[in-house]
């Protein structure tokens, strides 16, 4: 009789089973009755006698709840593309907050290295290109939250073919790498733009589909690949974001974001240039409650409709901004201002109708203009006078 034989005869714990990655191991010490054994009902066959867990580094053999490999790999870890950019930043921020692991990835192109939290692991990289996906480490992803983009419209109306690249090819290949490393989760930075110029505001999920910017087309063009996504038994959200502002929103950068290119130009003490009509308006979204909805989100395992609005559902001009602004920054309402033509691309006006998002997420938007634009003004100088 073998050892093996002999010590499940005995009743004796033998190992079952062998797990492991790497060079990371997991021992299931299962014991199993004998035949003469008396009958008691109170005790379950077979049983877990224990679980050695270790991993052989460079160093040698330690025990695996000091290893930080082996730590990383216990918690739910979820790649955030974009971690270094002003919506993909604080939601890392949150997701270590509430005990998540976070793999930060991010070319730096308009985010800022600063801006990554302590606690995740940082890697630089190009997610469009596909040996970025190939390189990043093997951890226990729960979910990838895809806000990696080239996120402004103007921008992509000069360079489309960097948009698409940036913002489409990406979706494609962090879709792909989903399917073959067997993560279950996507969630999407949608936009806005994709409704393109809507008749009519505000705007639900049902209508029609119509980008006016390159940058809208990409970020639809991610949508279609999502549903190819779950198609192939990945579950996956676009959440579809408004004007989305608030403390940490990059101030450096004039293409991107309203409230914060005024917000720019306001702290110089320079006259504050606005491309297309102060009549245009917006739905403007304070970045603590987007968040909330990331979470929401990923706090499932899947959402019941695969697109959701994410707006205040208050429409705002482009001249009631910056009246909002100038308030928040003690600055007098005639401030100088000049009015120029509006970029390719631009949208006239639309706000949203998030009621799905209400509805099938209980999310709502709950901090109003005067209240975030005040808490961005402050932020703003702090770190101006840092
Ligand atoms: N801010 C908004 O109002 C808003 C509204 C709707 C949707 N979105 C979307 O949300 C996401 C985040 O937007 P944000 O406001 O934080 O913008 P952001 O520019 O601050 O963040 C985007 C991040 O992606 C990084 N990035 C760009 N190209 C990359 C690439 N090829 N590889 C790796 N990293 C790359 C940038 O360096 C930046 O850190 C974007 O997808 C954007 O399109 C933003």
């Amino acid at each position: 009789m073998n050892s093996r034989k002999r010590r499940a005869s005995q009743g004796l714990p033998r190992l079952i089973g062998r797990s492991g990655w790497k060079a990371h191991w997991t021992f299931v010490l299962v014991s199993f009755p004998v035949r003469n054994r008396t009958h008691n009902p109170n005790k379950r066959w077979p049983r877990i006698s224990g679980v050695i867990h270790g991993c052989m580094t460079g160093s040698g053999w330690h025990d695996g709840l000091r290893c930080s490999y082996c730590v990383s790999m216990s918690r739910k870890t979820i790649l955030v593309t974009g971690g270094a950019g002003f919506i993909g930043s604080s939601l890392a921020r949150r997701l270590l907050a509430e005990g998540y692991g976070v793999v930060a990835v991010d070319n730096l192109s308009s985010g800022i290295r600063t801006n990554v939290p302590d606690g995740a692991e940082w890697i630089e990289g190009d997610i469009g290109r596909a040996e970025t996906l190939t390189a990043l480490p093997v951890r226990n992803y729960a979910a990838v939250c895809h806000l990696a983009a080239q996120s402004s419209g103007a921008v992509s109306m000069e360079q489309p073919v960097y948009d698409m690249q940036t913002n489409a090819v990406s979706t494609v290949l962090l879709t792909r790498w989903c399917v073959e490393r067997g993560v279950k989760r996507i969630v999407y930075a949608s936009s806005m733009a994709v409704y393109g110029n809507p008749p009519q505001s505000p705007v639900n999920e049902e209508a029609p589909l119509s980008p006016v910017s390159y940058y809208g087309v990409s970020k639809l063009t991610s949508e279609h690949v999502l549903r190819l996504a779950e198609r192939a038994g990945v579950a996956t959200t676009a959440l579809r974001m408004f004007n989305v502002y608030g403390p940490g929103q990059n101030l450096a950068n004039l293409r991107q974001g309203m409230a914060s290119i005024y917000l720019a130009y306001l702290l110089k003490g320079e006259t504050v240039p606005v491309t297309g009509s102060l009549d245009r308006f917006r739905d403007f979204v304070y970045i603590d409650d987007v968040i909330d909805a990331w979470m929401t989100v990923l706090g499932r395992a899947s959402t019941p409709s695969l697109a959701y609005n994410l707006g205040s559902g208050t429409p705002t001009t482009v001249r009631a901004l910056l009246a909002g602004l100038l308030a928040a920054c003690a600055l007098p309402a005639d401030y100088p201002i000049t009015e120029l033509a509006a970029p390719a691309g631009d949208q006239f006006g639309l706000y949203a109708d998030s009621r799905r998002a209400g509805a099938e997420l209980g999310w709502r938007a709950s901090v109003p203009l005067d209240c975030g634009l005040r808490r961005m003004v402050e932020w703003a100088k702090s770190v101006r006078s840092c």
